[in-house]
């Protein structure tokens, strides 16, 4: 058996905020490996352009578009044209999210509310998006961006920890819905890697030290270092794999 169990050639791939950070990377990483790309954002020319990189640079069809993923019309509108341009999708990243860092009693909930609707609401209503026809074709993958924050707590991240907790959870759910389909979910757990939305981590030596001080590995992720992860649930090597969350942490739950 050789390394074509990775490949991906002939599949089409979603991966929601694919503009920027991790999405972008494992954009490059499915289209390194063959895979045609659809990836949205909420801003139409970010999206686009992240979209003609990776085709120039892949030699891969791609398409980039705004789509919120927490508007179920827009996110069905996407679906229809990505279905018409590029065939229909065959794997789906739920990646798309964000973070608002407050304890409890200071979260205003109007903060924990968007944070839910993005992380775990709009995983939702893409994949209920993809379903019918991956179902239909007896073939897909979801896979769902949790966190280590989803398998442990942090104070000051209660809707983020909340949602990523949630996806794990819906991972299983979903897995046990469609086993029998040729549809597999499964969920990836980083830790912290140096994308925008760590800014506020990033920028405070304290904080960037507090974090390393938690990896025992010692350091952050590099931004290649999920590539594999993305590339192994995708392809055709992870058949039997469904319902599972694989951590790519540095070690930061081991402990
Ligand atoms: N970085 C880490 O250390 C880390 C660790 C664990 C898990 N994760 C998870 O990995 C995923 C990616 O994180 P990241 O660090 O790469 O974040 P990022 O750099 O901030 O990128 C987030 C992406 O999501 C898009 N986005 C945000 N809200 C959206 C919405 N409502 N609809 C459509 N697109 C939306 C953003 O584009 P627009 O703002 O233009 O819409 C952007 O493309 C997230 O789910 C995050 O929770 C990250």
């Amino acid at each position: 058996m050789g390394l074509e169990i990775f490949g991906l050639k002939g599949r089409v791939a979603w991966i929601t905020g694919g503009s920027k950070g991790l999405g972008l990377q494992m954009a490059n990483a499915l289209a390194s490996v063959g895979a045609d790309i659809v990836i949205n954002s909420r801003h139409a020319a970010e999206a686009e352009a992240a979209a003609h990189a990776i085709a120039r640079q892949h030699g891969v069809r791609t398409l980039g578009l705004a789509a919120d993923v927490t508007n179920e019309t827009a996110i069905n509108a996407l679906v229809e044209r990505a279905t018409a341009t590029l065939g229909g999708i065959d794997i789906l990243i739920n990646n798309a999210g964000i973070n608002v860092r407050q304890p409890t009693t200071e979260m205003a909930l109007v903060d924990w509310q968007r944070v839910l609707d993005i992380n775990l609401t709009g995983p939702f209503v893409c994949s209920k998006a993809v379903i019918p026809a991956m179902r239909a074709r007896g073939w897909g993958r979801i896979i769902h961006m949790s966190s280590i924050l989803g398998q442990v707590g942090l104070a000051g991240r209660p809707p983020y920890t909340a949602s990523k907790g949630g996806l794990i959870l819906l991972t299983k759910t979903q897995a046990l819905e469609l086993a029998t389909t040729g549809v597999t979910v499964n969920a990836i757990c980083p830790g912290p890697f140096a994308t925008e939305m760590n800014r506020p981590l990033l920028d405070d030596p304290e904080k960037y030290a507090a974090f390393v001080a938690k990896i025992p590995m010692g350091r952050w992720g590099e931004l290649p270092e999920i590539d594999g992860a993305a590339i192994f649930l995708a392809s055709p090597a992870a058949s039997f794999i469904t319902g599972t969350t694989l951590l790519v942490d540095g070690g930061w739950t081991a402990q």
